[in-house]
């Protein structure tokens, strides 16, 4: 639905982003990560027409566009790194606003913005000022603001960055609600287990640049990898190493702990065992997450 080809946006002199390709598909959920300064939140404001690029081109259903034109801003909603609402309105009064900018007329905005409230939950506060509101129901009101257009990808800039753990749950429901209803969803986080729970696919940024691409799954396996942990007293390396190699997986031993990865670790586990019957205690099966992968994976990146 969205790609972006070659993309490069300089400020005086700092390369922002540098020859940035990447696509998004109608109906799915596409995460960007990366550290900060990385360039994510420049991406976003190029592809939601608030800064143009320096090179490079966007393509929307095919075709090369120019984010800047209304009629491409009319089909995407942004939820912005800051909360954009005026805070003395209220959020019926701000999202009934929004429908009569968007030239929606008055009858079908009213009825759009009281589904929009139920949806977003703020029934129950919909007639206080939006700057009473605490955090989360502020970034709940955010993303209805993103969505009264009804479009059909929705940009998200850290969409739940100083939320409290339950709010950050209640907005990944209305998240997923969002990629249910196949509209397309282009995420921002520092938060890996957001990135690995919403996202179909990712893509990191670094300095500019995108250095890796896929699926949660496949960025878990880049570097982290998932292992099995256990207890087994010197001696019995030679069984180790037999099964092991039969079954297509790596070992290393530390102490009296040996640590087993590859893949389709826990299909393999029970065949492990029962050839070091006896021998083996505290095992412990982990699985890797995003988190550590990312970590590792900036570890290696100078
Ligand atoms: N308007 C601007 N003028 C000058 N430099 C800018 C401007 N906007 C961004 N930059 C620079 O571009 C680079 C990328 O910034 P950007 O805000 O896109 O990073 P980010 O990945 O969103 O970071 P964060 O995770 O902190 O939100 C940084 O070096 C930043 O200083
Ligand atoms: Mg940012």
């Amino acid at each position: 639905m969205i790609a972006v080809r070659g993309l490069s946006k300089e400020f005086d002199g700092v390369k922002a982003l540098r020859s940035v390709d990447l696509e998004v598909a109608r109906g799915e959920a596409f995460g960007l990560i990366g550290p900060n300064g990385a360039g994510k939140t420049t991406l976003i404001r190029i592809l939601t027409g608030q800064t143009p690029p320096s090179s490079g081109e966007v393509l929307f259903d095919g075709e090369e566009i120019d984010p800047l034109q209304p009629g491409y801003r009319l089909r995407i909603g942004l939820v912005p790194q800051e909360p954009a609402f005026y805070g003395r309105l209220t959020a019926r009064e701000n999202l009934a606003l929004l429908a009569r900018l968007y030239g929606i007329d008055r009858q079908s905005a009213s009825g759009r913005v009281e589904w929009l409230l139920s949806w977003a939950g703020l029934e129950e506060h919909a007639d206080r000022q939006a700057r009473h509101y605490s955090r989360g129901m502020q970034q709940r009101l955010s993303l209805a603001m993103g969505l009264v257009h009804r479009p059909d990808i929705i940009y998200l800039d850290e969409p739940t960055s100083g939320l409290d753990p339950e709010a950050r749950v209640s907005l990944w429901g209305l998240i997923d609600l969002l990629a249910g209803e196949g509209r397309s969803i282009f995420l921002t986080t520092h938060d890996m287990e957001e990135a690995d729970r919403i996202c179909d696919r990712l893509a990191i940024l670094v300095e500019g640049s995108v250095r890796e691409r896929g699926t949660p799954q496949h960025i878990k396996g880049l570097l982290g990898a998932d292992r099995v942990e256990m207890r087994l007293p010197a001696g019995s390396e030679g069984e180790l190493e037999a099964v092991c190699g039969r079954l297509g997986l790596s070992w290393r031993r530390e102490g009296e702990i040996v640590t087993v990865t590859g893949p389709e670790l826990p299909d393999k586990l029970p065949e492990i065992v029962s050839t070091l019957a006896g021998r083996v205690s505290d095992l412990h099966y982990r699985e890797v997450t995003l988190e550590d992968a990312f970590l590792r994976f900036m570890r290696g990146v100078d």
